[in-house]
């Protein structure tokens, strides 16, 4: 049993993204409205063809209350542009949106959503689908693919595959930009990256 309530009971399901986002501040589905600045939204056209999901805002992103702003948002960014994306054709948008953070001073670390914070909030992301109707979902890193494929799939393993959501849409799984950041082997896994994006890309043609 999950711990928290979920957000179900503040997800509208009438309405459009406009309506989504207009509610997203009042969840209070977990706990991480409570240290959070703010929820941060997806952003993007509507009428996207292909939806990337990642984790949760990071400091930056809980600051200025966009997504992909801080250090993993220009990396993906430099993806992108590898890849041929344009971040203006995609939505973009996480599978947890209060970032979750413990402070050590003045400073506040990141720390990675639990699978009963995931659960509650995935009833966002799956409303924002619905909406948006993407023909392909890029799934960054292990915390949106828990959110949207299942806690037993590996990114490690199963990266650059398409696998396909419960609502049968095409997705595809790939490293975290945050984690190519931090990387020991940078180079290596912005190529990861970059190619799983291309490959994303090529699937929509
Ligand atoms: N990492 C994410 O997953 N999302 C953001 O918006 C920023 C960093
Ligand atoms: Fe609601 Fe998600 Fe924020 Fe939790 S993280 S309060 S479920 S919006």
């Amino acid at each position: 049993m999950n711990q928290y309530a979920g957000a179900e009971d503040w997800v509208p399901h009438a309405g459009g993204m406009r309506k989504l986002k207009a509610d997203l501040p009042s969840c209070r589905g977990c706990d991480l409205w409570e240290d959070a600045t703010q929820a941060v939204p997806g952003e993007g056209p509507v009428r996207a063809r292909m939806m990337l999901v990642g984790e949760t805002p990071g400091d930056h992103e809980d600051k200025e209350g966009h997504v992909f702003v801080g250090p993993a948002g220009h990396l993906l960014d430099r993806a992108l542009d590898e890849a041929g994306i344009d971040r203006s054709d995609v939505y973009l948008t996480n599978a947890v949106k209060h970032f979750r953070f413990e402070r050590e001073g003045k400073r506040r670390i990141h720390k990675t959503p639990s699978a009963g914070q995931i659960t509650a909030c995935h009833p966002w992301v799956v409303r924002e689908v619905e909406i948006v109707k993407p023909e392909l979902v890029v799934v960054l890193g292990a915390v949106a693919a828990r959110s949207l494929i299942g806690p037993s799939f590996r990114v490690t393993q199963d990266r650059g595959k398409q696998v396909e959501l419960a609502d049968g849409r095409p997705a595809v799984a790939t490293v975290h930009p945050s984690s190519v950041v931090r990387s020991q082997e940078f180079k290596r896994d912005l190529g990861l990256l970059v190619d799983d994006l291309r490959a994303a890309a090529a699937l929509l043609k």
